[in-house]
């Protein structure tokens, strides 16, 4: 299982002369197709390139570099960029222009080692207990304010998760209701429950009211499998600047980064 919620700083590109690039186009043997993938002829620097794929693949190209010459215009950047979709969709590709290094107010430094952190991604795999599934019942437990006064708080939420196992009723904290209410969960959607920071994350519409409304805007998950209260295995894709940005950020936000920026606290994020 799969969550996509991190908040990647990749920049928009505005300038996509490269979009049509899918990869470099060889055949299983290595060889380079005349058409394909979006590049045409360059044949062996293509095969060249796939080389260097295997390297990466067979994880003997870190530290290593690869300069690629040539006049302006051949397609050393579309062959960059190739290499760079053969390896997946969550290796990160950043390209420079010259001049985006001459800036009065950020040093030259600065923006040369922000774009070596950008270039360089993590997959971090974290086995999380969980809660999951489609909730089933949401009350608010409240109490007189112990305060005085007429006003109500609550005390404790009662939440009922249901999977196609079994269902679960759950009393949780009410500081967790909050982060209950900003996912704007309510009955009938599927979520879950990180088990020791207690935060909540949406997944969709249980697809038993995908017939609901005509018109929506909703994305519908299956019902959970399993039991309410498992071990769950996320996996995200960062980039180090994503986590340099999580660090300069305030605390207190519920987003997964966040949640890394605090286990690492300890560490801070000088991972070089
Ligand atoms: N072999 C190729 N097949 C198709 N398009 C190419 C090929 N090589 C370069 N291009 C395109 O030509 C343009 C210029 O190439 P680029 O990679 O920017 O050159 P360089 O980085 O060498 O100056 C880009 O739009 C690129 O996508
Ligand atoms: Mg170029």
């Amino acid at each position: 299982m799969r969550i996509e919620e991190v908040k990647s700083t990749t920049r928009n590109q505005r300038v996509s002369a490269h979009s049509h690039v899918r990869g470099l186009g060889l055949k299983e043997d290595g060889t380079a197709l005349p058409s394909a993938a979006g590049l045409v002829g360059q044949c062996q620097a293509r095969e060249a390139a796939g080389y260097i794929v295997d390297l990466i693949r067979s994880k003997k190209m870190s530290g290593r570099a690869v300069l690629f010459a040539g006049p302006p215009g051949t397609g050393k950047t579309a062959i960059a960029m190739a290499i760079a979709q053969e390896l997946g969709t969550k290796v990160p590709f950043c390209p420079m222009v010259g001049s985006e290094v001459y800036s009065s107010e950020v040093k030259k430094t600065e923006v040369l080692m922000e774009n070596f952190r950008r270039a360089i991604g993590l997959r971090i795999r974290e086995v999380k207990e969980v809660y999951e599934g489609e909730v089933i019942e949401l009350t608010p437990v409240h109490t007189e304010n112990p305060m005085g006064g007429y006003g109500k708080t609550i005390s404790e939420v009662i939440i009922g998760l249901k999977t196609a196992k079994g269902t679960k009723q759950l009393k949780l904290d009410p500081s967790i209701y909050e982060t209950l209410q900003r996912e704007r969960v309510e009955t009938g959607d599927v979520i879950y429950i990180e088990a020791n920071s207690g935060a909540v994350k949406r997944q969709g519409r249980s697809d038993a009211y995908a017939t609901e409304f005509d018109l929506e805007a909703e994305e519908y998950v299956a019902l959970p499998k399993g039991d309410v209260h498992k071990k769950k295995e996320v996996i995200q894709d960062v980039s180090l600047h994503d986590l340099d940005i999580a660090n300069a950020q305030p605390q207190g936000g519920q987003g997964a980064l966040s949640m890394m920026a605090q286990l690492m606290k300890p560490r801070k994020t000088e991972i070089t």
